[in-house]
């Protein structure tokens, strides 16, 4: 499928990807700050890279229908199997496309909330997706992209230590040139066993950039972890 950016974390270790859903925004930081800037309550949602669909039946719990839009084969099969039989809180649909953020296959003006968690919207590259968004996402309806902030916190510098050549700067500037707003957020990212933050860090980080944050505590289960939440209006 065209446009396909590997994610080799979910691709290669969905176990390991899933455990570290359940270790992202223990507090609720991040679910607050999406509420608020788009609540989906009653609206119909698109979650763009869904994955294994670990957010569908969150978003469900609320709207009135969702769509996870996902094009790598074996986590369309996790996420479909994840929201089988499920409806949302009107009884509406609940479902997974086979497909790419530039070509959504979603009929025109059909979207209220559309959500992306470090899926594809990473900067530069990304603008046949937002031409995607702009189509089918209604007039006073909304798009949020959560990422990583490389900017700052303990996983912010570790991500700049595995990718060197991100430059978070050329980023921002991306997304304000395309009118986007930019909220930064940091969250909780921590699991309960020391064993399970390594697995989690070891799909995130070069080893380098991994070993070096388990070094600096040798007890700690989780880190500071700084959140972008991008989001327009259309
Ligand atoms: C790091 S995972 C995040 C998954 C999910 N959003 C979550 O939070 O659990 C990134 C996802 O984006 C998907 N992806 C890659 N290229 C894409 C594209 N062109 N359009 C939509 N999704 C894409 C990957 O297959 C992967 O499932």
């Amino acid at each position: 499928m065209e446009g396909v950016i590997p994610s080799p974390n979910i691709w290669s270790s969905p176990d390991v990807y899933e455990l570290e859903n359940t270790g992202v925004d223990r507090s609720g930081v991040l679910d607050a700050a999406l509420r608020e800037v788009a609540d989906w309550t009653g609206r119909d949602v698109l979650d763009v890279g869904c994955g294994a669909g670990f957010h569908l039946p969150r978003l469900a719990a609320t709207a009135r229908s969702v769509v996870g839009v996902e094009p790598h084969p074996p986590l369309v099969e996790r996420a479909r199997a994840r929201v089988a039989g499920l409806r949302t809180a009107t009884g509406g649909p609940v479902r997974v496309v086979a497909a790419g953020a530039a070509a959504t296959g979603l009929p025109d003006t059909s979207v209220d909330v559309v959500q992306a968690r470090w899926a594809y919207f990473f900067g530069p590259g990304c603008e046949p997706g937002l031409a995607e968004l702009a189509r089918v996402v209604r007039p006073g309806g909304t798009a949020c992209v959560v990422d990583v902030d490389a900017t700052r916190s303990t996983f912010g510098g570790s991500f700049r230590r595995t990718w060197p050549d991100y430059d978070p700067d050329a980023v921002d500037r991306f997304w304000r040139r395309q009118g986007w707003t930019t909220d930064r957020l940091s969250v909780d990212w921590s699991w309960p066993t020391r064993e399970q933050f390594e697995a989690v860090l070891r799909i995130e980080l070069s080893p380098e950039a991994a070993d070096r944050v388990l070094a600096e505590d040798p007890e700690r289960t989780g880190c500071d972890y700084g959140v972008v939440l991008r989001w327009r209006r259309y």
